[in-house]
């Protein structure tokens, strides 16, 4: 019998967004413990378009070293399970669901299999599949960085740096939601949305740089990693923490001697690296947050799944508001 087939982006290579080309593919074969999601909404990340240039060139021992191992890009998905394996139990046809597929990429397409015990909540009716979709890459983050790794507390003096991306807009939030005094860094252009956001005070970064106002901060969260650890050191209160999620072997050095050394401490966290059960314990907790109000899902563009290299040239140019959504259904 022939496969049945769907739509999908497929990298033909490592390189520009050239390589995403739309392609009809097979739909994907379920195992027994796998549910088969009728995708409505997935997204394109900043992670998305590292992962499309195989840069940084060790991140290519996980996901292929000439070509990618995972042709179909994305991890976000938001849709309706269209098929369960014989073994799934907790999940039915028809059930509206969200999650990602980490390691396994694989979104950008009109059907991805999942299995029941990967990242896949049922989405509440209250959220629309756009805004679920995007939940497992800056809301998720944020969380992990604020609430796991700095362990945020009321009163606490939070500094958000790039606080108009997708992580960012997440972290002014939760930050906030968590009691901290929040400081937002972004541009200009950008205050007006920070503002509505909650940020307590602001930053211009075209025109204040955030180390020299003699302000100082228990939490620095450098959402793009655009300034260093030693640059922020000055600015962090005596116990103060600087984490960021860039990975960049400096940070790693220094992850490594301020654990053992100096009071003050740098860290970064890979949030897809933590296990299933722990990205979807997080998710629960960012659902029950959004739904009581406290965490607005930040939207910029959106494109059908034919645009998902437009797409990334658009979150290339490294501008983008929020998130960026594909619309798989129209
Ligand atoms: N480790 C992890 O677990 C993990 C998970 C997910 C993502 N990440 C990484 O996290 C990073 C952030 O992703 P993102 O999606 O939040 O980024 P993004 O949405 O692409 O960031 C774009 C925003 O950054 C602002 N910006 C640019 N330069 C800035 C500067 N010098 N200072 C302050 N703001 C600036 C831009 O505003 P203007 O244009 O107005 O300046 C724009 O609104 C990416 O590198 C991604 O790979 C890591």
């Amino acid at each position: 019998m022939q496969a049945k087939k769907m739509k999908a982006i497929v990298a033909t290579g490592y390189g520009s967004p050239a390589v995403l080309q739309l392609q009809d593919v097979n739909t994907p074969t379920i195992k027994s413990n796998e549910v088969l999601v009728k995708i409505h909404a997935t997204t394109v990340t900043k992670a998305d378009t590292m992962m499309r240039t195989g840069t940084p060139y060790f991140g290519r021992l996980f996901t292929g070293l000439r070509t990618p191992k995972h042709p179909i890009p994305g991890t976000g998905f938001a849709g309706v399970v269209e098929a369960v394996g014989n073994q799934v139990s907790s999940l039915v046809v028809g059930d509206a669901v969200f999650g990602e597929t980490t390691l396994g990429f694989s979104t950008n397409a009109e059907f991805v299999a999942v299995p029941e015990n990967g990242v896949i909540l049922k989405k509440p009716d209250s959220i629309s599949y756009t805004e679920a979709a995007a939940f497992t890459d800056g809301h998720l983050t944020s969380y992990n960085f604020l609430k796991e790794i700095a362990q945020v507390k009321p009163g606490q003096k939070v500094l958000i740096n790039g606080a108009s991306g997708s992580l960012g807009t997440a972290a002014v939030q939760l930050a906030k939601y968590f009691g901290a005094e929040v400081t937002a860094v972004c541009s200009t252009r950008n205050i007006g949305l920070v503002k509505s956001l909650g940020a307590h005070h602001i930053i211009d970064y075209t025109k204040q740089d955030f180390t020299t106002t003699g302000q100082t901060y228990d939490v620095i969260y450098d959402t793009l990693g655009k300034r260093s650890f030693k640059e922020c050191k000055k600015v962090l209160t005596e116990k103060g923490q600087y984490i960021s999620p860039v990975l960049q072997f400096p940070l790693l050095f220094q992850m490594l001697w301020t654990s053992r050394f100096g009071r003050k401490k740098a860290k970064f966290a890979a949030t897809g690296l933590r296990s299933d059960r722990e990205l979807r314990e997080m998710l629960q907790e960012v659902i029950r947050i959004v739904t009581a109000g406290h965490l607005k899902t930040v939207i910029d563009r959106q494109y059908p799944l034919e645009k998902v290299a437009e797409a990334h040239t658009y979150v290339d140019a490294g501008h983008k508001k929020g998130n960026v959504i594909i619309n798989v259904q129209p």
